[in-house]
């Protein structure tokens, strides 16, 4: 796979709730994110909730060239306008989770789940359980591959006796680094790290060494940050999101982007 992927959450209504606002963009997104090379498309039931799966199943459903990875797990009770976890109340009940990959596949119209992800672990479930049903669905043939996400070192340990994990997917930006440990781990173990809000969510700083730099280029600075990831370790693979094909073009530039090791140091410096 291209180590630049795509994140959906943006293709849902304000609040990651209910429709987009332009639904034709985002379906355009999708296929221009496919035509630039991505191979890699990152989702979840709880995005919309649905809306994200669904759209992406009308618009790649026949393209089994492009890995879809979805997740289970986090349910939706509000818009998260504010709101942070607690629109997204956690549940791990294996049944639960065992429909929603069933249904998963229904809107993905896929046969098989490239790669399933627990979106969170369920504090009120044991965890040896959840990943339990990973094993399951994917020696039912209807997972190719299983990951984690927003988990520590001990908790990828836990699952990795019960069921291969290939991904672990944790938070992780130029100004969020408290997952370099996972990361280490992940090198050390060949996994792959998926950085979620890799562009911390357009709210990356417009001062410092990663907006000279991009000054510099003549790039944005979410493109450079990007390129920082792409850079920092071989296992990261980011999945910006958007909803517009003009910044989808404009964060697909960072694949083509190589800094030297100055600029490297300078950025580190910088976040230090
Ligand atoms: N595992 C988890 O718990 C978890 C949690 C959150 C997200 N994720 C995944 O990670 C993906 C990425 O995270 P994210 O979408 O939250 O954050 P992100 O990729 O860091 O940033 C997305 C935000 O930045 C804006 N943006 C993107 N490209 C831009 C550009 N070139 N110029 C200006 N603004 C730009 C987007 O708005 P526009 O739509 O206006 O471009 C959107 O508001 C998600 O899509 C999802 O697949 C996973």
């Amino acid at each position: 796979m291209h180590r630049l992927g795509f994140g959906s959450m943006r293709l849902t209504g304000r609040g990651i709730w209910g429709p987009p606002e332009d639904p034709a963009e985002c379906r355009t997104v999708l296929r221009r994110a496919v035509e630039l090379g991505v191979d890699l498309i990152d989702t979840a039931d709880s995005y919309g909730p649905y809306v994200a799966e669904e759209l992406i199943g009308d618009t790649l459903g026949d393209r089994d060239d492009v890995v879809i990875a979805t997740k289970a797990g986090l349910t939706r009770v509000a818009p998260d306008i504010g709101l942070g976890p607690a629109a997204w109340p956690p549940v791990g009940r294996p049944e639960y989770l065992r429909q929603e990959c069933e249904m998963s596949l229904r809107r993905l119209r896929r046969d098989v789940i490239d790669l399933w992800q627990l979106h969170r672990i369920d504090p009120n479930v044991p965890a040896e359980d959840q990943f339990g049903v990973l094993r399951d669905m994917q020696s039912e043939g209807k997972v190719r591959f299983v990951g984690l996400s927003q988990v520590s070192v001990p908790q990828i340990e836990a699952a990795r006796k019960i069921v291969q994990i290939v991904s672990v997917q944790n938070r992780y930006h130029l100004g969020d680094r408290a997952s370099e440990e996972v990361l280490r781990y992940c090198e050390a173990h060949d996994i792959a790290f998926l950085p979620w809000a890799p562009l911390a969510q357009g709210r990356l700083s417009a001062e410092g060494p990663l907006a000279t730099i991009a000054q510099e280029r003549g790039e944005a600075v979410g493109t450079i940050a990007l390129a920082w990831l792409l850079a920092h370790s071989e296992n990261l693979l980011p999945i910006p999101g958007t909803s517009r094909v003009a910044h989808l073009e404009q964060n697909m530039r960072a694949a083509n982007i190589e800094l030297t090791p100055v600029e490297m140091a300078a950025i580190e410096e910088g976040i230090q």
